[in-house]
C-alpha cells in the first residue's frame, strides 16, 4: 500500500464516489494512488466491496492532493483532517463554501496550500457535469490545470472568477431540478393529451436530448431552434402563446436569480 497518495477524496458519499468512479474510468491514475477517507463505516464497506484494492479509511494518509467532498456543515472538521495529510493542493466541491473560509481552517495547521473551489452538478453521476472552477489566494494556472484534469473525469470544466460561482450555482447547480420541472410538466401535458405515461416519458427525454444535440452539433441558439419549429398560426405558436401569457420565461429567469441570491446568502453563512 502506498503511503503517499496522489489524491485523497475526503467524503465518499454521492459526489465523492462518483468522482472516484470517473477517475478510475478515465485512467487518470492507478487505483493504488487513490485513497478515500470516509467516516461512515457502511459507506467504507460499500466502497471496499466495489474496489477491494482501494485504500479506504477514516484516517487521513499522506497525500499530494485532497478533494473535499463532504457537506458544507462538515467543512471545518474536514479541513482539519485534510491538513493532517500535508497536501500540496486542495480542491473543494462543497457548494457555497468560499475559498477564504477553507483557507482559514487549513492555515491553522498548514503554512500555505493552494485551494481551488469547484461547482459541479448532479449530472456528474453520469459523467455529464458542467463544473466551474476558480482559485483562492495563491492559486496559479498549474493548480487550476490540476483541478481541471481531475474534474474532467465527470464532465466538462470551465474557469470563472470566484464571485461568479453563485451565479453558476443558480444556473447549472440548480439547473437539473429546473429542467426536471419542465420535463415533469411536459410529461403531464402528454398524459393529459391522451398518451401513456411510458410514451410521454420517452417523448420528453428524447425531445430534451434532441434539442441539446441541435444546440451542440449544429451550433443553433435556443432562439433559432424555437423560431425553426414555430410557424405562424401553427401548433407551437399556440403553445408558446400560453407559455408567454403565464410568464413562464420570466419565472425561469427569476428562478435562476433567486437560486443565485440564496447561494450568496449561504456563502455568507446566512
Ligand atoms: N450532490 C450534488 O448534486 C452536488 C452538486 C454540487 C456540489 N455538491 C457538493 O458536494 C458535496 C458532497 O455532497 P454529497 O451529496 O456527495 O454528500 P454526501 O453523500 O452526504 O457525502 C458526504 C460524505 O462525507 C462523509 N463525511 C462527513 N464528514 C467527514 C469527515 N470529516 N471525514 C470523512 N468523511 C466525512 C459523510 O458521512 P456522514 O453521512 O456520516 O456524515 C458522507 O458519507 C457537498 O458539499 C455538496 O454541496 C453536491
Amino acid at each position: 500500500m502506498a503511503d503517499n497518495f496522489i489524491l485523497t477524496i475526503l467524503g465518499g458519499g454521492q459526489m465523492g464516489s462518483c468522482l472516484l468512479a470517473g477517475l478510475l474510468d478515465s485512467k487518470w491514475t492507478d487505483i493504488k494512488n487513490l485513497a478515500v477517507v470516509e467516516v461512515n463505516p457502511d459507506i467504507r464497506k460499500k466502497l471496499l466491496d466495489a474496489n477491494p484494492t482501494l485504500y479506504v479509511s477514516d484516517a487521513m494518509p499522506n497525500t499530494h492532493g485532497v478533494v473535499l467532498a463532504v457537506k458544507p456543515a462538515d467543512a471545518a472538521l474536514a479541513c482539519k483532517l485534510a491538513a493532517k495529510g500535508s497536501p500540496s493542493r486542495v480542491l473543494s466541491i462543497m457548494a457555497g463554501m468560499p475559498t477564504s473560509r477553507l483557507e482559514g481552517w487549513l492555515y491553522e495547521t498548514l503554512a500555505t496550500v493552494p485551494v481551488i473551489r469547484a461547482m459541479p452538478n448532479a449530472a456528474a453521476m453520469v459523467g455529464e457535469s458542467i463544473t466551474a472552477i476558480s482559485g483562492g489566494s495563491g492559486v496559479h494556472k498549474e493548480d487550476l490545470d490540476w483541478a481541471e484534469e481531475i474534474l474532467l473525469a465527470v464532465g466538462k470544466v470551465i474557469r470563472v472568477p470566484e464571485h461568479l460561482l453563485d451565479a453558476v450555482t443558480g444556473l447549472s447547480g440548480s439547473g437539473p431540478a429546473f429542467v426536471s420541472i419542465v420535463a415533469e410538466a411536459l410529461r403531464e401535458g402528454g398524459i393529459a393529451a391522451g398518451l401513456s405515461r411510458d410514451t410521454a416519458t420517452l417523448l420528453v427525454a428524447q425531445t430534451l436530448r434532441g434539442t441539446v444535440e441541435l444546440m451542440e452539433r449544429e451550433g443553433s441558439t435556443p432562439e433559432e431552434i424555437r423560431k425553426r419549429v414555430t410557424s405562424p398560426g401553427g401548433t407551437t405558436a399556440a403553445g408558446l402563446r400560453v407559455l408567454e401569457s403565464k410568464a413562464v420565461r420570466s419565472a425561469f429567469i427569476e428562478a435562476v436569480l433567486s437560486a443565485t441570491e440564496r447561494s450568496r446568502q449561504l456563502s455568507r453563512g446566512v
